[in-house]
């Protein structure tokens, strides 16, 4: 198997520097669209042939290091009795948005193979199908990130409703982020003994929080969640990415995370000034400059790889999701310049 991106985690030596994207299955991709327009998103996360089938796409078009699952954070959240609908204007909708002591109290911890058992079988069939090409990235959102679409009921601007929960019920929302915590244990642990060979948490909004609310109200829900999976002998690498976290790494690094996944508003080796060599290190790239031109790309990409330099390990990667305008042959042109600047001899 093509282990640089395990290896990498680990902080052992590799021959090459590994690359994924965050959202490398996705609309971007013509071949993605081709399977997509026969379901709708939620179906398409419950088809587990057809999430495996999109999850291999970035696989054989762009030769990346890592395939992540085909999945969203949110698909756990109906389960715990939150009725999801992902609408093509709005993006993801809970049609009930969870603000009332009442509505916390009704949430049920799912069990992840009875009630999310599309998930598990999509990473049994992953597996099957990689045959050890490549290693599988599962995943859940942190708890701060999914309780922001639970309260809002959605995306949000200024997660007034979040706030508000944090600063005026801080019982009720530690209720609520205890609840969403238990649950994504659960199914972290369901998504290694179903095969995930690591599993990244999305902190997407965390970014949106003062440093001593980020100490409050999420981190702590995060060091629960890490520590329960190594307990209960869970030893696949763990990636945490907290969007917009510059100012929120060393809070981050006390996580227990072996690898912390940056934006593009740090320096990598700013970051190694914070996290020495206690974790290595995943990103950076703006996404949007996949527009870049070549030479122009290759160049930031070089000054990446010398940033990185002295991490005890780096994954490269985007500061946050691909986008739908980016063309295909850009995202590619990205994995190979990668793996020909970083490959050693
Ligand atoms: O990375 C991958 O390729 C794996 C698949 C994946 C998806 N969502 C598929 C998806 C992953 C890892 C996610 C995580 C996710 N979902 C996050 C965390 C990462 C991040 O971007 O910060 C968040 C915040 C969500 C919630 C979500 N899902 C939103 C806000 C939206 C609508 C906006 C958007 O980007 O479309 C989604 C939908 C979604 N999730 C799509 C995909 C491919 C698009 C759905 C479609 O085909 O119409």
């Amino acid at each position: 198997m093509n282990d640089t991106f395990l290896k990498a985690c680990r902080g052992e030596a590799v021959d090459h520097t590994p690359v994924w994207l965050m959202r490398q299955a996705g609309r971007y991709l013509p071949e993605y669209h081709a399977v997509r327009k026969n379901y709708t998103f939620l179906e398409m996360c419950k088809t587990p042939e057809a999430a495996a089938e999109v999850t291999i796409q970035p696989i054989d078009i762009l030769g990346v290091d890592a395939a992540i699952l085909f999945s969203d954070i949110l698909v756990p959240l109906e389960k715990m009795g939150a009725p999801l609908e992902f609408q093509e204007a709005r993006g993801p909708v809970f049609l009930e948005p969870i603000r009332s002591r009442a509505a916390v109290d009704k949430l049920v911890i799912p069990d992840p193979e009875a009630d999310l058992g599309y998930v598990m079988d999509t990473i049994r069939i992953l597996r099957k199908e990689l045959t050890g090409r490549v290693p599988l990235i599962g995943f859940s959102g942190a708890p701060f990130t999914l309780a922001t679409y639970l309260i809002e009921g959605g995306s949000s601007k200024n997660y007034f409703q979040t706030k508000k929960m944090m600063y005026t019920d801080p019982q009720l929302y530690a209720d609520l982020l205890n609840k969403i915590t238990d649950c994504t244990i659960e199914y972290l642990k369901a998504q290694a003994a179903a095969g995930a060979q690591a599993l990244q948490i999305f902190d997407s909004w965390a970014g949106v929080l003062a440093p001593r609310d980020f100490a409050e109200f999420a981190i702590g829900y995060v060091k629960r969640i890490i520590a329960a999976l190594k307990e209960s002998g869970v030893t696949v690498p763990i990636i945490y990415f907290a969007n917009n976290g510059a100012t929120l790494l060393p809070q981050s690094l006390e996580s227990g995370a072996d690898v912390l996944g940056l934006d593009w508003r740090i320096n990598i080796n700013d970051a190694v000034k914070v996290v020495g060599s206690r974790v290595s290190l995943q990103g950076n790239m703006d996404p949007i400059a996949l527009l870049l031109p070549e030479e122009k790309m290759e160049e930031r990409i070089a000054n990446i790889l010398n940033q990185a330099k002295g991490a005890r390990g780096h994954i490269f990667n985007l500061g946050h999701g691909i986008v739908p305008e980016i063309p295909p042959a850009k995202a590619k042109f990205f994995v190979e310049t990668v793996h020909r600047l970083s490959r050693k001899g």
